[in-house]
């Protein structure tokens, strides 16, 4: 175990001249997108990369404090599902990332979310908790697996905002802690502490090239959001909340090769609800026809978005010949859904159902012919 403090002040200077330049650069190019990936040849996406643009250029700006409370390198576990934890030394490793805030079912929620990756070989835990100290009550060294326990406190100025980002410091909390360990090798994944994951969402992440994708259950209106795939390329997405963004996806539905991760020095995350997976895949300069589909091309739900509460399954209108097997997986997703009884399909009643595409909603027939 250690303790040091990773201070903030020369990243601040940094930040200040780094945001600058981008002003002059932004200024020179009025109306050129220059973050890598946002498409400058599509007019409905231009609005959205702007704001994109002026978010992650005022992340620059903001002060992150961030204090590594405790952690461990060493595995002391024995056995991992069966067999003796040697056997996985050749896999990489997948440094899961958990933000989390103190309340009432904090612990609890860790407590679930270790005893599942007790089972996960070659995984490096990275708790995150949006507080100014160190909460030894986490006792996170005591599911034997590797971690790192950070504190890292939302910004004042973050606080009093609604909806507030919550997790985000968190998040460039953890990438900041890969980039100053120089881990570049290995899966990066973001986990937060109220998820349900299948043991085999592991297996599926682990040999990410650069970006994989798959579903995430109990999701917005739809109960499911998803990536739309075709011949085992993701062609849309299929999210209730598309809100003009070119990656309508959870947080939990995707994961990254660190050294893709690497090779994107500019990676962050804005403090803004909602836009965090969308600005930070545009960070990353993430292209639709490099997505990996897992999750048997999308059609199987390995994490869950459970939270401490119930809500009714809702119907969901969409139109049954666009649920025909060899049309996309769409058609697998909501029979499997409708047998575990999370979301139900109706032809006439319910939600409609959209496909977005660029940060557009289309039509069904858009993407069907
Ligand atoms: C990162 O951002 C800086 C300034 O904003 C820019 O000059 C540089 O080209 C970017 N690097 C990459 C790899 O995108
Ligand atoms: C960041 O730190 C600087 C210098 O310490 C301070 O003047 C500024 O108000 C801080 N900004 C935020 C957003 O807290
Ligand atoms: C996904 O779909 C593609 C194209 O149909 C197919 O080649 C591939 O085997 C599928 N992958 C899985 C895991 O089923």
């Amino acid at each position: 175990m250690r303790n040091y403090f990773l201070g903030a002040r020369n990243t601040w200077t940094l930040g200040l001249l780094i945001s600058l330049a981008v002003l002059c650069i932004f200024w020179i190019s009025t109306g050129n997108s220059v973050i890598g990936g946002v498409s400058k040849s599509n007019d409905d996406g231009a609005g959205a990369s702007h704001n994109v643009m002026h978010m992650l250029n005022e992340v620059q700006r903001i002060n992150d404090t961030m204090f590594v409370c405790s952690e461990s390198f060493e595995d002391t576990r024995a056995y991992i599902q069966n067999r003796p934890k040697d056997d996985y030394n050749d896999l990489p490793i997948i440094y899961f990332v958990t933000p989390t805030y103190p309340r009432r079912e904090q612990i609890p929620e860790l407590i679930r979310l270790g005893q599942t990756l007790m089972h996960v070989p070659q995984i490096h835990w990275i708790v995150a908790d949006d507080y100014d100290g160190c909460n030894n009550f986490l006792d996170v060294n005591r599911f034997g697996i590797p971690y790192t326990h950070i504190a890292s406190p939302m910004p004042d100025a973050y606080r009093s905002i609604s909806p507030s980002p919550r997790g985000v410091a968190n998040r460039r909390a953890a990438l900041n802690w890969l980039r100053q360990n120089n881990k570049k090798t290995g899966i990066l994944y973001f986990g937060d502490d109220d998820n349900t994951f299948d043991l085999r969402l592991f297996n599926e992440i682990r040999d990410t090239k650069k970006v994989s994708m798959f579903p995430v259950g109990l999701i917005g209106l739809y109960a499911v959001s998803s990536p739309v795939v075709k011949n085992g390329k993701v062609i849309g997405f299929f999210d209730s909340w598309p809100a003009k963004r070119k990656w309508p996806v959870d947080m939990a539905g995707f994961a990254v090769n660190l050294e893709y991760l690497s090779q994107h020095p500019n990676a962050t995350m804005p403090y803004r609800a909602g836009y965090e997976e969308d600005a930070f895949l545009r960070s990353i300069s993430l292209r639709m026809n490099e997505i990996e589909t897992k999750a048997n091309n999308c059609t199987e739900i390995l994490v869950w978005h459970t939270q401490t509460q119930k809500s009714k399954a809702p119907m969901v209108r969409i139109d049954s010949q666009y649920l025909e097997s060899e049309k996309s997986n769409l058609g697998a997703l909501f029979r499997e859904l409708e047998s575990m009884g999370v979301s139900h399909q109706s032809d006439s009643a319910g939600i409609k159902a959209q496909i977005s595409k660029d940060g557009k909603s289309k039509p069904f027939t858009f993407f069907f012919r």
